[in-house]
Formats: C-alpha cells, structure tokens, sequence
C-alpha cells in the first residue's frame, strides 16, 4: 500500500479489482440456480442491520474481501433483478460489458457536462444519441440526453414541451396536459415538478383496450381551447407499464399536430423495440413524436441508471435548458465551432457520470445486431407465454387471459367463480400470485386493470424483457403458473 491513504498502489488496486471482479462474477455464475427474489420485508430488514458498519477513522479490519462480501450479502436480500426468471415489472437484466464501461468511465472521470471539457468523449456520446434518433426514425436535427431513467427524461421533455409551447413567463395556472388512465405515475409526477398544477392533468378516456381514444383527445382539447385553458402537451404510451399495450400514435400524432400540442411519448418500456423489425411495425408512428423518452436500462439491458430523452428538433430541448454563468468564462476562448451541444444544455445536470460510454462500449463489443436478435427474441417469448396459458385455459385451467400482447407483456387473473364476491376473488389472485413466487424460479409483479365494466382487478404479469430470459425460463414460468391456480 502507498504512503498516500486515498491512492493504493497498482499492485493494490488489481487484487482489490479481482476481488470485486470475483464477487460479481461468481454472482453470474451462481444464477441458472439462484431464487428468482431473495428474502423481502422483515427477513430482509434484519439482513440490512446484519451487514451494517460503524464508520471508524481506520480502515476496516477486513480489507476489502470482507466488505465485498457483505455487499453481496446485502444483495441476496432483494428482488433478483439479473436472473433470468426476473419477469416482475420491468426488467433489462444488466449486461456485463456495461459494467466494464462504467469501471473505465469511472476511473477516467473526465467531466462531460459540458463538451467544451471532454469535446471527444462527448462527441462518443452524442454519436450514440446521433445513433438512436436515427433507429426511431427521428430527422436530422434531433438529438437528446442520457438520464438516469424514464422519470428524468419525462421530466425534461414536459419542461421543453412547456417552454416551447407556453413559453415562460411561469403562467401554468390555465396549462393543460393530457394523458390516458394507463401513463406511468412518472409523467404525473414530471407535471407537478414542471409546475403544472394537479387539477390540469386531463385524463383522456381510452377503448376496451385500455389505449388512448384520439377522438376523445380532440375533443378535450377543444373543451379545454372553448374554456379559454391553454393545451399545451399530449403524453401518449408506446408500452405501458401495466400490460403494455401501445396507444394510436399516428393518430394522436395527427391530433396533436393540428391542435398545436407538444406530443410526448413514453417508451420508456417500449421504445427500444424499435431495434427489431417486429418492434418497428408495432411502434409505427413513434418517428412524429416530438420527443421520446425510452430506458435503455429496460429494452437495451443495461444496468440501472441509464435513460434516455430524444428530441425531434434538439434545438428546442436546448432552449428550455440552456445555461451561462461567469464562471464558465473560460471555455469561451476556445474555438468551438464544431462541437456537439453540451448535455447540460439538453437537461438539468451539470457534473454527471459519463453514461455516453455505457452504451458505446457494449454497442461496438457486441454488436448492434446482437441487441436487435435479443429483442426479437423477447417479443417471440411473450407470444409464447400469452400461447401456452391460453392453451391452457382451454384446457380447463381457471385462467382469464388479457389480450395477446402488443410488446412482451403478458396479463391475466383467476376466472371468477359464479356468484363468487369481488372482494374474494381479488384476494383469491393475490393468493395464486404468492403461491407461484414462492416457488422461487420466476418472480411476477401484479398490478390492477379495469374490467369491461370498470371495476378494477387485480391482474398478474409477466414482463419479459432481461437478455438472460430464454424459452426454457419461460415455459418454467407456464409450469409454475398453471401447477399453481387451483380450481
Ligand atoms: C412506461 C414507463 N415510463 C417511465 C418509467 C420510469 O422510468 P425510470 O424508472 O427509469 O425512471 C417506467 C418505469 O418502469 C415505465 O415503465
């Protein structure tokens, strides 16, 4: 070890390295026969206090091996996020190389808020925004920002949205935004961080499908217009988080056009299917979005923390984000002609870490069309999934089974029992759903879906989504769920 605490020797660093490299490893190798969730709630609770430290002025006795261990053991106490039977909400699963990306990037450290400080590594991230604007169909002229998530991205799309169209003299009072039952509580919560109030969240009716009904979007807006509110944004969902349906977006595109609205979509889910030929004809219409918010830590399978904002024209994503300070002075004198815009100019960070390398590296590693099989793939699975519980079904198994899927979410609930009272029934779903998780090869969320009649249901789902999920996991999931649901 050097004399100079904070900077170990290299001898050092590589064998603390391999002891990291290890632990993670061994937790990749150990998943073909780890739980699908480990232990949650009041078990999971006496393991955080378990592997809790005092921080002391010392170092700690155990170096690192025995703080990469209790990391680990930290870990086992949680939803398994990176196994292949992690069919819960919405996975991505974690892909390796990304891991390595960020180690680099990390050590590295360059600052990449403004391109003027790291002109080439921002000029690697802007090719990979160049990139995917490209993939969505977007023109030239569009561009966006890596966030951390679909909630960042969501937020600065509303922000842009709001400065483009109402401008900004901080009137929000009359703004009205409109978004179906089904948008992802993110978007509700971008509104109220943009200043829009609660009440102007205008929830637009949607069909037997649970999609956004145009007709019922022009015709709010025009209520609202005739009432003298000011539209301003229309959020439609190309996947939704609840069963992943996508709504009309050519026609609210058209709608929105004429109307003079910013359309927002949130692919957050859904956006990187675009990658696949299969996914592209599902998501027709996406190419006239205004902007587009899509999680690459979702469909692109990376680790969490990288999101995505593209927009159709970035000049009016820079306009409500653009700053100046004196003390920025510096970067002046440079010439700067041919930089690419500075991520702070397209949102609300200015040091961040350089997600840019997290998707270049495993991109040119892997290859684009690794992604793109991937993805195909899923799509593929989900089909499966959705054929064999209708067979089942068919084959007398109580399921009630949700439209096919649009993307890779497959829904369903216990069929109801004659006479048999809803409060039961619910409880009855949420029974079979704990008894299928607790076989411990598949974890599935629940969520609550209306019934054709409106009243809301609790409904299981299996999203899948993780580079690691193949046919095998998935007919595991079809054993589990049809062994599990009773009579
Ligand atoms: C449709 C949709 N939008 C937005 C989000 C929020 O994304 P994040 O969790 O990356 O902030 C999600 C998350 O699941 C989502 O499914």
């Amino acid at each position: 070890m050097s004399r100079a605490p904070l900077e170990p020797d290299r001898a050092t660093l590589e064998a603390w390295l391999a002891e990291v490299a290890r632990a993670g490893f061994d937790a990749l190798e150990a998943l073909p026969h780890a739980r699908a969730a480990g232990p949650l709630g009041a078990e999971a609770t006496a393991i955080a206090q378990a592997v809790r430290l005092d921080f002391a002025e010392a170092p700690h006795d155990g170096g690192i091996a025995s703080l990469v261990a209790r990391v680990v053991a930290a870990s086992e106490a949680s939803l398994n996020t990176i196994g292949p039977g992690y069919l819960a909400y919405v996975p991505g699963g974690g892909i390796p190389s990304a891991a390595l990306a960020d180690l680099l990037a990390c050590l590295l450290n360059r600052f990449t808020g403004l391109t003027a400080a790291a002109p080439a590594l921002c000029r690697l991230e802007a090719d990979v925004l160049t990139w995917l604007a490209g993939e969505f169909g977007l023109p030239a002229g569009a561009g966006g920002l890596l966030t951390s998530g679909g909630s960042l991205a969501n937020l600065s799309a509303l922000v842009a949205a709001r400065h483009a169209v109402l401008g900004d003299d901080g009137r929000l009072s009359d703004a009205r935004l409109y978004v179906s039952s089904q948008a992802h509580g993110s978007v509700e919560k971008a509104a109220r961080i943009a200043g829009i109030p609660a009440a102007n969240l205008c929830r637009v009716a949607t069909d037997e499908r649970l999609r956004m009904d145009p007709q019922a979007l022009a015709d709010a807006i025009a209520r609202d217009r005739a009432a003298g509110l000011r539209p301003f944004a229309v959020v439609s969902s190309a996947g939704t988080t609840n069963t992943g349906v996508i709504d009309p977006l050519p026609a609210i595109a058209t709608v929105a056009a004429a109307a003079g609205l910013w359309h927002h979509v949130d692919a957050a889910y859904g956006g990187a299917f675009v990658l696949c030929d299969e996914g592209r004809a599902r998501l027709e219409g996406i190419a006239r979005a205004d902007s587009i918010a899509f999680d690459p830590h979702k469909g692109m399978f990376l680790p969490y923390g990288t999101g995505c904002l593209l927009v159709r024209d970035a000049a009016r994503l820079r306009a409500a984000h653009q700053l100046d300070a004196p003390y920025l002075q510096d970067f002046d004198r440079l010439d700067r002609r041919d930089e690419v815009p500075s991520p702070t100019e397209h949102g609300p960070e200015l040091s961040r870490d350089f997600r840019g390398l997290r998707l270049w590296l495993p991109l040119l590693l892997h290859g684009v069309g690794a992604f793109r099989a991937a993805l195909s793939e899923k799509l593929a699975l989900a089909q499966r999934l959705h054929a064999a519980l209708a067979d089942a079904a068919a084959r007398g198994v109580p399921i009630e089974l949700l439209a096919p899927p649009e993307l890779s979410i497959v829904a369903w609930r216990a069929r109801r029992r004659d006479g048999e009272d809803h409060g039961a029934w619910q409880a009855r779903n949420a029974q079979w759903l704990a008894r299928i998780v607790a076989r411990g090869r598949v974890h599935l969320s629940s969520t609550v879906v209306p019934d054709g009649d409106g009243t809301p249901c609790f409904t299981m789902r299996a999203c899948v989504l993780s580079f690691r999920t193949h046919a095998a996991h998935v007919d595991a999931a079809v054993e589990d769920i049809v062994q599990t649901a009773g009579t």
